[in-house]
């Protein structure tokens, strides 16, 4: 990955008051509207987020930018999977930009193409036919090719139940990457008992399993996880409820299973927005999630009590890469007529990758 590619953007940026930025910001967007869009995921820092035409969860802007044909610039606010996902869905002539290459995604990191292919060789000596590959979208634009070849799909968090229900349709068996957390709550809310799931070891053979094991399971949980939502604990909910038994939780389906069996409510960033936005003035809630969205809720729903559900910063450092000053940077070289940060997935990448995606939205509409 071109992580490390960010180019430092120098005093001429750093040094501007944050007002500039946001004016600069506002009037490169007008003057740039015909051929811009701006997505924005909803963790994003306010600063950033308000200058988006639509925001969204991952599933929302993977749709948005597929339908989006007239934009020639889709300038990308979230992080690196989300902006491959949107070049793959996009056109020849349409570029998307990453306003900074360091805002990776940690749990997609914890998975390689080469891992995964040394893994998949391995299960498939001893399970030779039957297993589908399952990705969630937090993955490189390879594995999703990976999957793609191999008759798989990918999920995200507001899809996985129906795709995991195709999955088990389709074939005896299902390999899940890179959240093995994602993967559990799912499994269990389609009622496959535990004996059946196995989680996979990425950096043992047969992801530490016995051949007996993993011909019996029904699932391989390969064990990646979000290094913001593992911050939620059981011990969280514990406390809120303690302190105050009206208060409602909602959690991220990347909280671990504990946590997501002791909340109300689960599921991804659109639907904790939804659930909360529409429920009664003087409602509390303890939010399992990112804290630009408990933040943002907060301000959006003065009426309610709401918090984090950890007392400690859950923050997602690389969603928080995007600063409004490399976003202006990026429209000031599109003004300039340069594109810069160019998020490109070439063949034969795109093509399968964009195949798994395609049944993704095939079978989740
Ligand atoms: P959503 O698709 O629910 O927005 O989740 C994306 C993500 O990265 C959560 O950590
Ligand atoms: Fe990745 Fe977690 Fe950040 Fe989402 S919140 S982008 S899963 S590290």
């Amino acid at each position: 990955m071109s992580l490390l590619l960010q180019q430092d953007v120098g005093p001429a940026y750093q040094d501007l008051d944050e007002k500039s930025v946001l004016q600069r910001i506002q009037s490169l967007k007008k003057r740039l509207t015909e051929k811009l869009l701006i997505l924005g995921h909803n963790y994003q820092q306010e600063a950033v987020i308000q200058f988006a035409d639509q925001t969204g969860d991952s599933l929302k802007l993977a749709r948005y930018a597929a339908a989006t044909k007239d934009k020639e610039f889709i300038v990308f606010c979230g992080v690196h999977f989300m902006a491959e996902t949107a070049d793959i869905l996009t056109s020849e002539f349409q570029k998307v930009i990453l306003p900074d290459m360091r805002a990776g995604c940690p749990m997609a990191e914890m998975v390689s193409l080469e891992e995964l292919a040394w893994a998949w060789e391995s299960l498939s000596r001893v399970v030779p036919k039957g297993v589908v590959p399952i990705t969630y979208i937090n993955s490189a634009a390879s594995l999703k090719a990976f999957v793609g070849d191999r008759g798989g799909s990918v999920c995200t968090s507001s899809n996985a139940h129906e795709i995991l229900q195709w999955a088990f349709s389709k074939g005896e068996k299902v390999f899940f990457f890179p959240d093995e957390h994602l993967g559990r709550n799912t499994c269990y809310s389609l009622g496959i008992p535990f004996e059946d799931m196995l989680v996979w070891q990425r950096d043992k053979p047969l992801g530490g399993n016995s051949a007996e094991d993993v011909k019996r399971a029904k699932i391989f949980l390969w064990n990646g996880y979000c290094t913001v939502h593992q911050m939620f604990r059981p011990e969280h909910v514990k406390m809120w409820r303690k302190r105050d038994p009206d208060i409602k939780i909602i959690v991220h389906p990347e909280c671990m299973f504990e946590v997501v069996q002791a909340a109300d409510y689960y599921g991804s960033t659109e639907k904790i927005i939804k659930t909360v936005n529409e429920t009664p003035r003087g409602t509390k809630w303890a939010i399992g999630t990112e804290i630009n969205l408990v933040t943002r809720l907060q301000k959006q729903n003065p009426d309610k009590f709401i918090t984090s559900l950890s007392p400690f910063q859950c923050l997602c450092a690389t969603m928080y890469r995007i600063k409004p000053v490399y976003l202006l940077w990026a429209l000031d070289n599109l003004a300039a007529g340069k594109v810069v940060n160019r998020i490109k997935v070439e063949e034969p990448t795109a093509g399968p990758a964009r195949l798994a995606l395609d049944r993704m939205f095939a079978i989740s509409g």
